[in-house]
């Protein structure tokens, strides 16, 4: 096979980079990715969680270009993108109250809902299925880009399937560069881990993936929200949620703990590494980035552990980093389960394989 290993008859695209401020300047060059969606093609995009890989929802081929280009399997349902509330009725069927009632108060922002799709949404979009998850993302760029669009973006983050999401516009050109029409660099993201999905098409409503919006938050509006329910449990009905997912390469062995118990196994399995001649490396908040600092391990700070929007913003990139690196094992440990904490552990379990490992 040459290049267009997807079997993509127009073969690698070149990919145009636009480089856009934070809040969206210059107009023009949104103006041109808009219509770049319009007429079918593929915009890698800044959200506040990660950067997206766009599409014109309502476009069933356009939508199929995500598919080829991430390599993704066609089971695994999308995100639609929405410039506001108001849109919501063009994706979904009804919206039930407690929907509208979480909308209102986290819209714009990273909560996706998942809710009966409405008849303009091809089923390529939603894997075949009768719901579809929509969000209203909050950065400044994505909602110019879906204003300007006129049409709701079905957008999955901007990776290679099975690979850590993207908060950088160089993280989408490392992995999709010249499958790509155009990619907008607002630098990166604030978030850095993907939304909470959230399924309100269940009662009560379930949380399917950890992300953005807490668990806490959600129950200071809707107490009832059942949290994540754990790995190898019943038939995923979030197909993203496989064990092993945002992974990088460097293999990845993440404690279950913190503090003293947690940074002694972290020393203990690199000292083994290091035994073995392997060239270990070590995610640690900013406090304990010292403790290793008697041995050869290269260690990557994630900032302060008592700021886990901080350590959310730094991890995917920290993967990547460990990747260019070189590295052959790679060592870090969870930040509980309150807040943040939640999708902290929920991604470095995947990013380990599926399983995380008791102190
Ligand atoms: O923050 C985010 O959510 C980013 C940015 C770009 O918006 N998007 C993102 O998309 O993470 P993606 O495709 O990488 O992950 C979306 C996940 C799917 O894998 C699936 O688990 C879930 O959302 N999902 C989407 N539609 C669904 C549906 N109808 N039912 C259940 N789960 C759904
Ligand atoms: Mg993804």
């Amino acid at each position: 096979m040459e290049d267009d290993a997807q079997g993509d008859p127009m073969g690698p695209v070149a990919t145009r980079v636009l480089t856009v401020t934070a809040d969206g300047e210059p107009r023009a060059a949104i103006a041109e990715a808009a219509a770049l969606l319009r007429a079918g093609q593929l915009v890698a995009f800044p959200t506040e969680t990660v950067y997206g890989l766009g599409a014109d929802a309502t476009n069933a081929a356009a939508v199929a270009g995500i598919f080829r280009a991430k390599e993704r399997p066609y089971s695994d349902p999308l995100i639609v993108h929405l410039a506001d509330v108001g849109q919501l009725a063009e994706v979904a069927k009804q919206v039930p109250n407690v929907a509208r009632t979480l909308a209102e108060r986290f819209w714009p922002g990273p909560l996706t809902l998942v809710l009966p799709r409405a008849p303009r949404i091809p089923s390529i979009v939603t894997a075949g299925g009768e719901t579809v998850g929509a969000r209203v993302p909050s950065h400044p760029v994505a909602r110019e880009l879906i204003r300007r669009a006129g049409v709701p973006v079905a957008a999955p983050s901007a990776n290679r399937f099975m690979r850590t999401s993207p908060t950088t516009a160089a993280h989408v050109l490392a992995d999709l560069e010249g499958r790509v029409a155009c990619v907008l660099d607002a630098g990166p993201t604030s978030v850095g881990v993907e939304s909470t999905v959230l399924d309100v098409t269940a009662s009560p409503p379930r949380v399917l993936r950890p992300g953005g919006v807490t668990l806490e938050q959600l129950r200071a509006v809707v107490p009832e929200v059942e949290g994540p329910r754990e790995a190898g449990g019943p038939v995923a009905r979030a197909p993203g949620q496989m064990a092993r997912h945002y992974a990088p390469n460097t293999p990845l062995m993440v404690f279950d703990g913190q503090g003293e118990a947690a940074i002694t196994a972290i020393r203990r399995a690199a000292e083994e590494a290091l035994a073995r001649g392997e060239r270990a490396g070590a995610l640690l908040p900013d406090e304990e980035a010292g403790a290793l600092s008697d041995l050869p391990v290269r260690v990557i700070r994630l900032g302060p552990s008592a700021q886990l929007d901080e350590v959310s913003r730094r991890l995917y990139a920290a993967l990547r980093e460990a990747d260019t690196a070189g590295l052959t094992r790679l060592l870090a440990h969870t930040f509980g389960t309150e807040g943040l904490g939640l999708a902290l552990a929920d991604r470095l379990r995947r990013a380990a394989g599926g399983r995380l490992t008791p102190v």
